[in-house]
């Protein structure tokens, strides 16, 4: 791997800034963690660190299943969609809950949900 490649891979752009870190999703009761990737949202980090989460709306944010809990770094996640607003007014989702789908993590978070 080239530095220039290596550098590419871990920049993370948080509001127009470069940061280089390691941000890490860590998923609980579950006992699961991830790496976010850049521009990554809660949901695909889950993904990759077998945490299930519900969603059936291919992350449109119309659903609301992939409602989690924000345990810790709720700073860390972006500030909630239009339409993640609008569901979560409609369904009642408490300050620290979130959109799965359509929180991008920006640092390191932990959610869990109500079902693990
Ligand atoms: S997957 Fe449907 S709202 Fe998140």
């Amino acid at each position: 791997m080239t530095a220039e490649s290596f550098y590419r891979r871990s920049e993370f752009f948080v509001n127009g800034r470069c940061e280089n870190r390691h941000v890490l999703v860590k998923f609980t009761p579950l006992g699961t963690a991830a790496e976010a990737r850049p521009n990554e949202t809660v949901l695909d980090t889950a993904r990759r660190a077998d945490a299930p989460i519900g969603n059936s709306c291919g992350s449109v944010g119309v659903c609301g299943r992939c409602r989690i809990l924000v345990l810790a770094g709720a700073e860390n996640l972006s500030p909630p969609t239009m339409i993640e607003i609008r569901v979560s007014a409609q369904r009642g989702f408490a300050p620290d809950e979130r959109l799965a789908c359509q929180a991008v993590v920006t640092g390191p978070v932990e959610v869990t949900t109500g079902y693990w």
